[in-house]
């Protein structure tokens, strides 16, 4: 098969629901491409190092015109400079350790840390807000306004503007997608990302300017008053930043949630074992960001020399589709991966990718999906699923379900 023919198939919506017998099918071949495409790459190994080669960029400045024309909505904006996400070192490290600055010392995720208590109200409230009914969409009941509200605390988002952040989000993150449809379609999808985009820029370039003349104890202000070795974020590199942290925590945290409560329904006897012993939460997320990794594969690496791997040359220049949900279910990486094991030894996943773009919010996201399964399932009397698979929403790089009904027998 052709990796053309398997792309396709990737991005299929047939094959959302179980995507994991096609990546078993592509990493017979670990590295493999058709005439024109992008060269995917599905083995664990091969992924990793890949991750960790400098001769791979993530600069967009450096994708081939075939590559980025396939996700034009991730292009140039000419508002917004890139975001690290989206640049090499040494310019990625500088954003990346001011950016870090206002958590507190590097690598200390204190500032996440004393989120806790703000982020159990959060979940509280929310799962409160189920009294009285029966049945939830757990997607637009909870996941969804779950880590935006986290996103905004943590930034210091008025309460107020809150619902216009949920809609920027929503767009932006959809945004991602490489599934286009129409030539009119995709120029539609262009304008209103386009317009989003602005509109967030707009908003927040008005909130830093505001709290660089009056700082409270949030991270804008952090980020606007601030000042270190690595000098100072422009006002421009501020707004982009803050756009980052709203989008990359969004829509892949709301879609390990509605995963993890998927996967705990499937299998009643691990929610069992939660509801025993809610430790159990620290190993299930990090197995679950194997077995279902709400970011499936990154599809905007390029290589910037001939790179020899698994005896395969990819010649300079070529664009790299790392499939990540793949290399989780690697048999050569993992025993037995197929199974959810909730306490998985040694369990290195690359749910949240590996080397100098590993997830700036894991602690954050591993948080926040510990704190809602435990409740979740503490809290829901005899939850059931409505409807096995759900409907998933379109994405196949940030793959999740589009609603996910749970009918229960009460609160506790
Ligand atoms: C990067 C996954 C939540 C902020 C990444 C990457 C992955 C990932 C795979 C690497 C992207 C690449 O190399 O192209 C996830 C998952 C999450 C999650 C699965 C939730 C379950 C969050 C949250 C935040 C966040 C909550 C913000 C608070 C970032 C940032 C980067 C990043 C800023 C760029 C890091 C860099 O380039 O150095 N994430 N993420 N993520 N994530 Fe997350």
């Amino acid at each position: 098969m052709t990796s053309v023919a398997l792309l396709r198939q990737i991005t299929d919506y047939a094959n959302r629901a179980d995507p994991y017998p096609l990546y078993a099918e592509l990493r017979k071949t670990p590295v493999v491409r058709d005439e024109d495409g992008p060269y995917l790459v599905s083995t664990y190994w091969e992924i990793h190092h890949l991750l960790h080669d400098p001769r791979v960029s993530s600069d967009i400045r450096n994708l081939n015109p075939e590559a980025a024309a396939m996700t034009p909505a991730q292009g140039e904006d000419p508002n917004l400079p890139p975001t690290f996400l989206k640049l090499d070192p040494p310019e990625h490290d500088r954003l990346r350790r001011l950016t870090m600055r206002p958590f507190g010392p590097p690598h200390t995720p204190r500032r996440v840390y004393e989120m806790r208590g703000e982020l159990g109200e959060i979940v509280s409230g929310l799962i409160d807000g189920f009294q009285g009914k029966q049945q939830i969409d757990l997607v637009d009941d909870f996941s969804y306004p779950f880590p935006v509200s986290v996103i905004c605390r943590l930034l210091g988002i008025p309460r107020e503007d809150e619902p216009r952040f949920h809609a920027w989000a929503d767009t932006l993150a959809a945004s991602i997608d490489p599934v286009r449809g129409s030539a009119e379609d995709q120029e539609a999808q262009l304008q209103t990302v386009r317009q989003a985009r602005a509109d967030l820029a707009a908003y927040l370039a008005g909130l830093i300017e505001e709290r660089s003349r009056s700082p409270r104890d949030d991270m804008l202000s952090a980020m606007a008053t601030g000042h270190g070795p690595d000098g100072q974020m422009s006002p421009v590199e501020m707004v982009s930043t803050a756009a980052l942290l709203l989008i990359a925590g969004h829509e892949t945290t709301v879609n390990l949630i509605t995963n993890g409560m998927l996967t705990l329904l499937r299998n009643p006897d691990v929610l069992q074992r939660l509801r025993d012993d809610p430790d159990l939460a620290v190993p299930l997320v990090e197995e679950l960001l194997r077995f279902e990794p709400p970011v499936q594969l990154l599809p905007q690496k390029t290589t910037l020399a001939d790179i020899d791997i698994a005896g395969t040359t990819i010649p300079k220049g070529a664009s790299l589709w790392l499939v990540l949900a793949s290399g989780n279910r690697d048999p050569q990486r993992f025993l037995d991966p197929d199974r959810f094991i909730p306490d998985r030894p040694d369990n290195q996943h690359l749910g949240f990718s590996s080397g100098v773009h590993n997830c700036f919010g894991a602690p954050l996201a591993r948080l926040e999906a510990q704190f809602a399964l435990t409740e979740l399932v503490r809290r829901l009397d005899n939850p059931r699923l409505v409807q096995d698979p759900p409907p998933y929403r379109q994405n196949a790089v940030l793959r999740g379900p589009r609603h996910l009904g749970i009918t229960f027998d009460g609160l506790k």
